[in-house]
């Protein structure tokens, strides 16, 4: 097996934070605290809509990918979501970008405009699924391994977001062996070839794996056995979440399965479809919701966006591993 060496380059979130907006520009210095994950989580009050951040990133033009997969699997007795998709991947700074807060880049290409805007979908719909999140990816030249880790974070008492990223041609490690579900190098190499799908030629793409997952009433929010290619929101979920928080207005128009079906939400979740979703090992059948409609009422939306807050991460380490090829 070929050996490789990995440096470790371990990003903070903490140290300066650039404030951007459309119409002035200046900066700030100031720390995110570690708590600030699980708040900027509560923005997502229904399941899905966290689940459709991390949709919209893979279909965005900066990444197209033409499919991507949902699935749930245990890792180490531990049940986890995984998300894998085969656009484009990212390098060591688009990662760490994808890891801070307020980065967007995102431009119209032909005519596919971004879903993306505010540079901070990943962080909240990844947090409102679970505690711990770790992101596998591989563009042409580069692979790398970020954590972006509730627990990790409160058990080296983190005081401000630490976001340890790995790249293999150069790159880290220690923490991300030590606080993920992954131990050996060989693990994390396998993840990375799972981002080749045996249906596709392109080896680019990432994998984002989800674990911690959230709990209503000691019971895990979704439902994986009643439907073993769905995964769905339980009955008495969807029930007091459903009392708890008024649910957004275009989801009671689209019917009641896609509020508790995860299948049925993604079959209607884009007005032009580009990408195929998969979830548990089989295609998503796209509804053109607007075809299905009698009469239809388009309503443009313009968000007004808000001074946006860019993080960025600056503490740095290197180590470096002799490691096994997976
Ligand atoms: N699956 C992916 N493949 C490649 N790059 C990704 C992927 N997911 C996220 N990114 C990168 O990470 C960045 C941050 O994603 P995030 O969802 O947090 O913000 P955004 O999509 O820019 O804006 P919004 O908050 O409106 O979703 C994206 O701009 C994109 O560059
Ligand atoms: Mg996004």
């Amino acid at each position: 097996m070929d050996k490789i060496k990995i440096k470790t380059l371990y990003s903070s979130l903490n140290v300066s934070i650039s404030l951007l907006s459309l119409h002035h520009s200046s900066s700030v210095h100031g720390l995110i605290h570690p708590n600030y994950l699980h708040s900027n989580s509560t923005s997502h009050t229904w399941s899905f809509s966290a689940i459709a951040e991390l949709i919209d990133n893979a279909y965005d033009p900066d990444v197209t990918a033409k499919q991507f997969w949902i699935d749930k699997t245990m890792i180490k007795g531990q049940d986890c979501l995984t998300f894998t998709d085969n656009g484009a991947g990212m390098d060591y700074d688009k990662m760490y970008k994808m890891l801070s807060f307020g980065f967007n880049d995102k431009q119209t290409v032909n005519g596919h405009v971004p879903v993306g805007i505010y540079g901070n979908g990943f962080k909240s719909g990844s947090m409102r699924l679970g505690k711990d999140a770790i992101v596998f990816s591989k563009n042409e030249d580069s692979m790398c391994v970020g954590l972006l880790s509730q627990t990790y974070l409160e058990q080296i008492k983190a005081e401000h977001i630490i976001v340890p990223i790995t790249m293999f041609h150069a790159a880290s490690l220690q923490d991300i062996l030590r606080y993920s579900l992954f131990q050996t190098v060989d693990q994390l190499l396998c993840e990375l070839k799972a981002i080749n799908s045996p249906s596709s030629t392109n080896s680019t793409g990432t994998r984002i794996i989800i674990w911690n997952l959230r709990n209503s009433s000691e019971q895990l929010e979704f439902d994986f056995s009643s439907d073993r290619y769905d995964i769905r929101i339980p009955a008495d979920v969807y029930e007091s979440s459903k009392k708890q928080y008024k649910k957004p207005e275009h989801v009671m128009q689209s019917g009641p399965e896609t509020d508790y079906s995860l299948r049925a939400y993604c079959s209607v979740l884009y007005l032009k479809p580009r990408m195929h979703i998969i979830i548990r090992g089989q295609k998503v059948k796209t509804e053109l919701i607007s075809k299905s409609l009698a009469y239809i009422f388009k309503d443009k939306y313009r968000p007004k966006i808000p001074n946006i807050v860019s993080f960025y991460q600056i503490v740095k380490r290197v180590n470096e591993y002799p490691v096994n090829n997976c």
